[in-house]
């Protein structure tokens, strides 16, 4: 049974969240009805979660090939997407096969867009192996590459056919990285959940030490809240905007420290501090539910202030051109409450000068 699914009519599909799901055929092979699979991963990933996973593919009579790309955002691109594009056909990959992305949200990114350009559209299915890619990117349907000229400019919604979460794999994911998906796992809580905040307040140890059950529990009320989210505003039209808690700021933060010097994560997680501030000079937030949330952002090892060069000039800059910006106007998503986020878009420039200078 898989753990949710997200309800999209035609389009529906589960999401399999357990410990040690790589290396049960079973579920695999649930979803996977292909007679040709091709797995897209990276030279990171590869070496260690390849081998399982299209062993029990080929034990049941597929034909399995793999297609490897170099590690890294800077591969996100649209040279890597024909390269994925030509290898697939002089396999020959046909419109029946099934393509699965195996690593985290770039490979994920990037295989979803490859699966919805391939001779117009082929299934794939999800195995992310990052905590950000199993929260957040591998469910609900953006795929994308980068263009110099800005982060996922060119892509497409299309969404995969299932979703297959081993909570075991973050056993060998870098410490730093686990950390910046936790910026997202509690950006969840400040926008839907003020009880799944207290139960990660609660649970800060066995979360750090990876324990399965915890692992689970947690990866799970995340994805729903995001299949929640995506069933009723797929396109984000409204509601799909409040993901993007502190991204405004953050990407403020990754844009002027260039790419790469901050995870994502570690700016969305001072970039939601921001935020939390912001509401609070509106009235919305007190100081103290403020520095309860960063206490928990810093107990994850996450940043909670934006670098101390970065003055109002700086992030203003980088904010005019945030793809929520609309007739010229600024927009961010404020907390109302704790567990409930809004689209704002009267912020003026004089109160974003007293916040960030
Ligand atoms: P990533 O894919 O670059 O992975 C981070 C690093 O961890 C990489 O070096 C990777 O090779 C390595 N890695 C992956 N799994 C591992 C494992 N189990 N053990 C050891 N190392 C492992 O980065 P990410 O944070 O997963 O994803 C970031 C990307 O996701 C960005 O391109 C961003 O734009 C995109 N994104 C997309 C969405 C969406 O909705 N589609 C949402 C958020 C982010
Ligand atoms: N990560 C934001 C979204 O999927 O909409």
């Amino acid at each position: 049974m898989p753990t949710l699914t997200v309800e999209l009519g035609e389009r529906s599909y589960p999401l399999y969240i357990q410990a040690g799901i790589l290396n049960d055929a079973g579920f695999l092979l649930s979803e996977i009805k292909a007679s040709h699979v091709i797995i897209v991963s990276n030279t990171v990933v590869a070496p260690l979660y390849l081998s399982e996973v299209e062993q029990k593919l080929l034990a049941s009579g597929k034909r399995v090939n793999s297609i490897i790309v170099k590690d890294g955002e800077q591969e996100k691109t649209l040279a890597t997407f024909e390269r994925v594009l030509s290898e697939l056909l002089s396999l020959p990959a046909s419109r029946d096969a099934c393509l699965i992305a195996l690593g985290g949200g770039v490979i994920g990114d990037l295989t979803g867009f490859v699966a919805a350009c391939y001779q117009r559209g082929i299934d794939f299915v999800q195995i992310p192996t990052t905590l950000l890619s199993q929260v957040d990117s591998s469910v609900g349907g953006k795929t994308a590459v980068n263009h110099p000229l800005g982060k996922n400019m060119i892509g497409a919604f299309y969404q995969p056919k299932a979703v297959y979460i081993d909570t075991t794999t973050l056993r060998t994911l870098d410490k730093r990285e686990f950390s910046a998906g936790m910026a997202e796992v509690i950006k969840y809580g400040i926008i839907y959940d003020a009880e799944f905040l207290a139960w990660l307040n609660n649970n800060t140890q066995a979360i750090l030490s990876k324990q399965d059950d915890a692992l689970s529990k947690m990866i799970a009320r995340c994805c729903e809240i995001k299949a929640e989210i995506v069933a009723q505003d797929e396109r984000e039209s409204g509601l799909r905007a409040l993901l993007n808690l502190g991204h405004t700021f953050g990407h403020a933060i990754e844009a002027e420290q260039g790419y790469g010097t901050w995870l994502h994560g570690e700016a969305v997680s001072a970039g939601m501090v921001l935020a939390l501030q912001l509401a609070n000079m509106r009235g919305d937030i007190s100081l103290a539910q403020v520095s309860e949330i960063s206490d928990l952002l810093q107990a994850f090892d996450l940043p909670t202030s934006g670098p101390a060069s970065m003055k109002a000039a700086d992030y203003i800059k980088h904010m005019r051109r945030d793809k929520k910006v609309l007739n010229n106007q600024m927009r961010f998503i404020l907390p109302k409450r704790i567990g409930k986020a809004e689209l704002v878009n009267d912020v003026t420039e004089a109160e974003l000068e007293q916040l960030l200078n």
